[in-house]
């Protein structure tokens, strides 16, 4: 895919942008915990880009208790760590944008890419608001009206008609192994961001490296 192409960017929110997927991981482990099923790095990583219900099914399922709960006692559960997680994010300002994303996104904006918000996360124009960084998306896809989880490609494929972009004309940025498969099955170019993101068509260890000539450098 040609670099000089890419005319918008459709962005994950949680652990891309700022470091949410670390308050997910700790009120998910708390739901863990009370559940009964051993926290692990795999389960933690494996939540990454998940829906809430499908984080909670996978939860239940790594200990063995699927058939445990009902379907109410697992809504409560849900909320039970949304409640959690909403107390975690309130936290946030924009010092919590994490390093060379404000940077990324002030450099996409003045080179006059469109940009829009591909985050599974109902919660994320909350916490676009308090790193007050609304103002930058043209759009947010909304996980509500979705069918399927990453690693579907759906999200990019509602973040490629908001952008009123062709797929080849996109490119999406994911710190998630779900992620980078729902970018690539749409036909999209790819930006990973961490470790063992070996199918993403570029690669970078931190954000504090994401930058247009980094991309461009290593798409050669
Ligand atoms: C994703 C996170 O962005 O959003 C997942 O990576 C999370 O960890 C998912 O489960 C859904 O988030 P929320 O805020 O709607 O529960
Ligand atoms: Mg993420």
């Amino acid at each position: 895919m040609q670099f000089e192409q890419i005319k918008g960017f459709a962005f994950d929110l949680d652990g891309v942008i700022a470091d949410t997927a670390r308050f997910h991981g700790q009120a998910w482990h708390q739901v863990a915990d009370k559940v009964g099923t051993p926290w692990t790095r795999g389960l933690a990583d494996g939540l990454k880009g998940v829906s809430r219900m499908d984080s909670l099914e996978m939860i239940l399922k790594a200990g063995g208790h699927e058939n445990d709960y009902s379907q109410d006692e697992k809504v409560k559960l849900a909320t039970e760590k949304n409640d959690n997680y909403l107390k975690l994010v309130a936290t946030l300002t924009p010092s919590d944008i994490l390093p060379g994303m404000k940077a990324f996104l002030d450099e996409l904006k003045a080179a006059g890419y469109s940009l829009v918000l591909a985050s599974a996360s109902k919660n994320a124009p909350k916490v676009l608001k308090y790193l007050q960084l609304a103002d930058y998306f043209e759009g947010i896809v909304d996980p509500a009206s979705l069918s399927h989880s990453k690693p579907d490609p759906e999200i990019y494929v509602r973040a490629a008609e908001l952008l009123q972009l062709p797929a080849d004309q996109v490119a999406g940025v994911e710190d998630a192994q779900a992620g980078i498969q729902a970018i690539n099955g749409a036909g999209e170019l790819s930006v990973g961001i961490g470790a063992n993101l070996h199918d993403a068509d570029v690669r970078f260890d931190s954000t504090a490296d994401v930058s247009l000539t980094n991309i461009k450098k290593q798409l050669g």
